[in-house]
């Protein structure tokens, strides 16, 4: 049992698991008996090609695919992605569809007219994003270079049942960034996916990406060094210095992943946990659930009281019982509890527990 009593369910950084960490506290000071630890040593050393090499690995491992992807990392977050994207893929005078279902959808889609054409292939701003466009509600262009998507919107708490259907040849691009091997993808239907690492795979500093290398080969346009994804995929990550503990960390948490029996595993473990606040919001009518049944995230679940001061209420309350960070977003407001892939059960079930006395306390006032 955790001697940590706080359940956290911030969006990012967020929980990671309890091993990792205790590894981790140990292997900062001396890793693998060199006498240096992790944040000493050089990028271009014996231990870093270690961990460099397994953690692109494991990642391998993961997401099932060979070597006609590039594994690698890069810094800025997955926000710098919103204009490495169009830069590297999108040539002048074409055209890219975007799947607008949030705020960081909207991020990647504001950068896209820097440099091509913008197509919104479907968009569910109409209900503040509160669903997944599908069938009939998608268009695509009649040509895109790429079809992008956030296959997790973070702070709206939805997320695609499945991925879109682009249209045959197109490459899809995706933000993976909140619900990274949080189950089974067949990655190999994918361009090129990208995630900042502080959700489910480590702390942030790193943002993972996994790249079809064909994409990658050459950029459409001359780019700056930096923005050059063939640089980052030709060097493992280490055209100049990365954020080595973050890599560290990342190649540890996937190996904690594969050791619980990867994704498949790691599915019925989300699964269970979100089936706990789910299965209590669906049999009750206090709170007021955000997204639509059928594409709600097993990672972010968004919900609200009756009214915003109880909202308010909720959050002070929840914080004294050790129920941290489930304040939603200001763009939507209410409650969100991210339970990315190193979450407890019991916090679901200490959520709920809560839940259910808040309710039972102030549902009379709200009846009046
Ligand atoms: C889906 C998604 N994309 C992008 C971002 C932005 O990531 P960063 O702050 O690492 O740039 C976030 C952050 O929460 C996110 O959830």
């Amino acid at each position: 049992m955790s001697e940590r009593k706080t359940f956290n369910f911030s969006a990012g950084p967020g929980t990671l698991p309890e091993s990792v960490i205790r590894k981790a506290q140990q292997d900062i000071w001396d890793i693998d008996g060199t006498g240096i630890g992790i944040l000493e040593h050089s990028h271009r050393g014996k231990t870093f090609d270690r961990i460099t090499e397994e953690c692109e690995a494991s990642a391998r491992q993961l997401a099932g695919v060979g070597d006609d992807y590039a594994i690698f990392w890069m810094q800025g977050g997955a926000t710098s992605q919103c204009y490495f994207v169009p830069a590297n893929l999108l040539p002048e005078g074409e055209t890219a569809d975007y799947f607008q279902t949030g705020k960081w959808a909207n991020d990647s889609i504001k950068e896209v007219p820097h440099y091509g054409t913008l197509h919104i292939c479907g968009s569910s701003k109409d209900k503040n994003y509160s669903y997944i466009p599908m069938g009939d509600e998608v268009t695509y262009s009649p040509k895109p270079r790429y079809v992008h998507f956030t296959s997790n919107n973070t702070i709206m708490g939805t997320e695609f049942p499945a991925e879109p259907d682009a249209p045959a040849g197109v490459p899809l691009v995706c933000d993976m960034s909140s619900n990274m091997f949080s189950k089974p993808v067949d990655f190999k239907k994918y361009g090129l996916i990208y995630a900042g690492a502080q959700k489910n795979l480590g702390p942030a500093g790193a943002t993972l990406l996994i790249a079809r290398r064909d994409l990658v080969a050459d950029p459409v346009r001359p780019l700056p060094e930096m923005m050059n994804y063939k640089n980052h995929a030709e060097s493992e990550g280490r055209f100049n210095t990365p954020p080595t503990f973050a890599v560290y960390l990342m190649n540890e948490v996937m190996k904690w992943v594969i050791g619980l029996g990867g994704t498949a595993a790691m599915a019925e473990i989300n699964r269970e946990k979100a089936d706990v606040v789910y299965d209590f919001l669906d049999a009750q009518d206090f709170y007021i659930p955000h997204a639509r049944k059928d594409c709600r995230s097993l990672m972010n679940i968004t919900f609200k009281c009756p009214t915003p001061e109880l909202d308010k209420l909720f959050l002070k309350e929840a914080e004294s019982k050790h129920l941290d960070g489930l304040k939603g977003h200001r763009s939507i407001g209410g409650m969100r509890a991210s339970m990315y892939n190193a979450f407890p059960k019991e916090g679901a079930e200490a959520l709920v527990s809560f839940m259910k006395s808040f309710a039972h306390e102030h549902a009379s006032a709200v009846a009046n």
